[in-house]
């Protein structure tokens, strides 16, 4: 069973995807975590990938999509995934739409998490405050949301053509957000 979250940056696409992941036993795909991993490891990718995420600009798609593509070939993959944070272009779309056919796993749902700017940028400055993510500083937010607006939602015009998106009223407390995840789920027939 294969979902995708978009969203606006603090729309609360991690915190959902933990809860299906959990919830239904599929594996959690967070390219964001998964670079941020990597810049903490110090390794080749980290260190590539460290100044584009402090500037909240996006790393390259053959980077992000080569990333990706080894992902899913991992076993805890195999039962079903929740992807979060790819794809953020048309190209990434593309490319995996094409890496879906190619091993016959289409996505069950696409959730499209509808929230105002102001209130995601409230709660990252929030979060700015008790984790200290470097690219919770205002204007790095502001950047990151701009290149959403920008790069991001022609991905979810690309998914809305598919008949497959569900809007998601993602300004309302976690577990009412996950209510309404769910009783989609329910619909799509993920069990
Ligand atoms: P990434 O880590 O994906 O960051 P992001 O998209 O900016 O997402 P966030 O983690 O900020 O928001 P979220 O929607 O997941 O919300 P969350 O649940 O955390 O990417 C980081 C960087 O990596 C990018 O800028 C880019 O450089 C690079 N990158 C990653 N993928 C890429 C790709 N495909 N292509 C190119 N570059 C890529 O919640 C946010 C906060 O709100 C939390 O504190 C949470 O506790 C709180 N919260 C959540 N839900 C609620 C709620 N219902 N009510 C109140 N508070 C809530």
């Amino acid at each position: 069973m294969e979902i995708l979250i978009l969203g606006p940056q603090g729309s609360g696409k991690g915190t959902q995807a933990k809860l299906i992941a959990s919830e239904y036993g599929f594996a959690h795909i967070a390219t964001g975590e998964i670079l941020r991993e990597a810049v903490t490891a110090g390794t080749e990718l980290g260190l590539r990938v460290q100044p584009i995420l402090e500037a909240g600009e996006l790393v390259p798609d053959e980077l992000m999509i080569e990333l990706i593509r080894n992902r899913l070939d991992e076993p805890d993959a195999a039962e079903g995934f929740v992807l979060d944070g790819f794809p953020r272009t048309l190209v990434q779309a593309e490319a995996l739409d094409a890496m879906l056919a190619e091993i016959a796993r289409p996505l069950v749902a696409v959730f499209e998490f509808l929230i105002a700017d102001d209130v995601c940028i409230q709660r990252l400055l929030t979060r700015a405050e008790l984790e200290g993510r470097t690219d919770d500083a205002p204007e790095v937010i502001a950047k990151r949301l701009a290149l959403y607006h920008e790069i991001t939602e022609p991905v979810v015009e690309h998914y809305r053509a598919t008949g497959r998106l569900v809007g998601i009223h993602a300004d309302r407390p976690v577990e009412e957000v996950f209510g309404e995840v769910q009783a989609a789920l329910d619909r799509a027939g993920v069990a």
